[in-house]
């Protein structure tokens, strides 16, 4: 079969503050199994993201901590990256939009669009503050709701009725960083985005994708489209990427207009990195490409509507200006991850950090708990008791144990070496066979975005593979008949040798360290880097895959008798059941934030 090519577009978060299991489960973890998967299937992955970095979310939190935007999002863009390559989420470029290359082609697009009559200038009402002689962001704005009546309500949402607020219409709308401020009602100007006129186009799309997409995404977008309006994709802010037009110097374009697009730009800067500038058209403008769109449940309608408009309206761009580029083939998007059973607060501090979980738990936990309660259909819980079982008892008991066992034994009896064997029983072959059977189960599975499914039917072979080996038991045979001693701690090897391949896209550390054990040379996967691109006259730092030497591929390997083993060490730390009370206790405390680097 020939090789695909396939896109990996995961959710830009907005680098406002660290990164928790939400991120993790929603979007992060599923992109990079499925992309791990495509890796070692032989075909062409580039998986893109970065930090959005604009937004009245990074302004607020900037004010709020009496920094710039910039040196905020910065501080915590930097973060992302040490987490990002810590929990092993293989980016071949996870950037930031506050790159001169984002801002020129999301300029670029906001031209095309407006040539080409997709963008409506119109008059606008908004709040404007005296003190500080500009409109004020909703998100800088609170007031009574004028439907519930609720004193305190955001200028974007009620907490109390959820309504979405035009802050406009508030009643005794206030100034959250001046309450003594006055605001007055000002007319100014914007572009919106004529959503309306590709409105069909959409619906011809979603028919194509229906009963393959998830049904909680396409309903979602289905809804959304039938109340379909132009929407303004302006902002008076001085934050974000300025508006390509005289006489808009004081207007930014709209966060999620302008956040989407990175797609496409991380895409055009990867190629650019890589030395072959036009490399990122054989994802957009190849017809057989495939595009996958990760995503939490939030962001559904901007990944299938607003952005498959834009992508439509600049059919052509940096090409033969009329070629469609490719629309998301899927939006798997994810519902969200609870934590102890309630919802995730960034204020309760009612949270699980990745880098405070990294620092003190395994990648590999880490991955194995989250994959295995993925918030796939429904909205699912982080649980520190969950996590202490799920580690012990399967990923070290079944997993990690089957592996130590039979390497041990085999490093003891047979100095340091595979069993050499005369020839295997059709027992063995038998589980052999079933092992490689998952090859195609799992790999359907993987690429049906059943991520669950494909851990859960990866780890039925690994028990499986466990109860051959009890059956055999070589511990006990290698007294009395040695050389079916030898056949069974050779097969159960072999056999983890291909279990290894298929647990790898989830668990990648523990992949490299069993292939090494096992005495196999090279890496499984390629590297993460952290790298520093410099451009004209901004610089920055991103996380870039190295694919170069890897040597893992989505098939059976075959395990030389008489191959030299590496001295085993555990694959798994044991968690100790007091984990549970002192993570628990941690929710909702103060967090002392790790040092922090510019
Ligand atoms: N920053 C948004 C969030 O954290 C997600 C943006 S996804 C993008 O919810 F594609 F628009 F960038
Ligand atoms: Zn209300």
């Amino acid at each position: 079969m020939s090789k695909t090519f396939i896109h990996v577009s995961v959710a830009w978060p907005y680098a406002n503050g660290d990164l928790h299991v939400g991120h993790l489960a929603g979007a992060l973890l599923p992109a990079d199994i499925f992309a791990r998967y495509h890796r070692l299937k032989g075909n062409h992955v580039l998986m893109v993201s970065g930090s959005d970095s604009h937004g009245t979310p990074i302004m607020v939190e900037a004010s709020k901590r009496g920094l710039s935007a910039e040196a905020l999002f910065e501080l915590y863009h930097n973060r992302f990256l040490r987490t990002l390559a810590k929990a092993g989420i293989a980016f071949d470029l996870y950037t930031h939009t506050h790159t001169e290359n984002h801002e020129r082609i999301a300029q670029d697009i906001f031209n095309t669009l407006l040539e080409r009559g997709y963008l409506v200038k119109r008059p606008q009402t908004l709040l404007y503050s005296e003190l500080e002689q500009r409109f004020l962001p909703d998100r800088f704005v609170e007031g009574q709701c004028y439907v519930c009546g609720y004193k305190d309500a955001r200028g974007d949402q009620c907490d109390s009725c959820g309504t979405l607020i035009d802050a406009t219409k508030l009643i005794n709308p206030r100034s959250k960083a001046n309450p003594n401020d006055i605001l007055v009602l000002k007319d100014t100007e914007h572009y919106f985005l004529d959503l309306p006129q590709f409105k069909q186009a959409i619906e011809a799309y979603f028919d194509q994708h229906e009963g393959q997409w998830r049904p909680q995404v396409m309903n979602f977008s289905r809804n959304f489209l039938k109340e379909l309006h132009a929407r303004p994709i302006t902002r008076d802010i001085d934050w974000g990427v300025p508006v390509p037009l005289e006489g808009w110097n004081d207007k930014r374009m709209y966060v999620w207009f302008e956040a989407v697009m990175g797609y496409l730009t991380a895409s055009i800067e990867w190629a650019h990195n890589v030395g072959q500038p036009d490399a990122w058209q054989q994802w957009w403008y190849n017809p057989d490409a495939q595009i996958y769109n990760f995503l939490g449940k939030d962001n559904i309608p901007f990944h299938t509507v607003i952005w498959q408009a834009e992508l439509m309206g600049i059919a052509g761009l940096y090409h033969d200006g009329k070629t469609p580029l490719n629309l998301p083939h899927d939006v798997p998007a994810n519902e969200f991850m609870n934590i102890e059973g309630e919802k995730f607060s960034k204020s309760r501090n009612w949270a699980v950090w990745l880098p405070d979980i990294l620092e003190r738990y395994q990648p590999d936990a880490v991955r194995y708990y989250v994959a295995r309660t993925m918030p796939e259909t429904h909205d699912s819980d982080f649980s520190w008791e969950g996590f202490f079982t799920c580690v012990n008892n399967e990923l070290l008991a079944a997993w990690g144990n089957l592996v130590n066992r039979v390497a041990g034994f085999a490093y003891k009896r047979y100095h340091g070496c595979v069993p050499t064997y005369d020839a295997l029983t059709a027992e063995d072959e038998a589980i052999l066979e079933k092992v490689r059977g998952g090859f195609e189960t799992v790999g359907s599975l993987l690429e049906a975005v059943k991520l669950k499914d494909a851990l859960h039917t990866a780890m039925n072979l690994v028990r499986d593979v466990n109860a051959y080996l009890d059956s055999r038991a070589p511990w006990k045979t290698i007294k009395t008949d040695e050389a079916d001693a030898a056949r069974s701690v050779y097969t159960t090897l072999a056999a983890i040798v291909d279990l290894n391949t298929l647990l790898a896209p989830f668990l990648p550390f523990s992949a490299q360290a069993v292939h090494e054990m096992l005495g196999f040379e090279g890496r499984v996967f390629g590297e993460l880097k952290i790298e520093t691109y410099q451009e004209t006259s901004r610089s920055h730092s991103a996380l870039v895959y190295d694919p170069s030497g890897a040597v893992g591929a989505w098939e059976p390997r075959a395990l030389p008798a008489g191959q030299r083993l590496n001295e085993p060490k555990p694959l798994y730390v044991k968690l100790e059941p007091d984990v549970i009370d002192a993570e628990r206790a941690r929710l909702g405390a103060e967090r002392e934030e790790h040092e922090i680097v510019f």
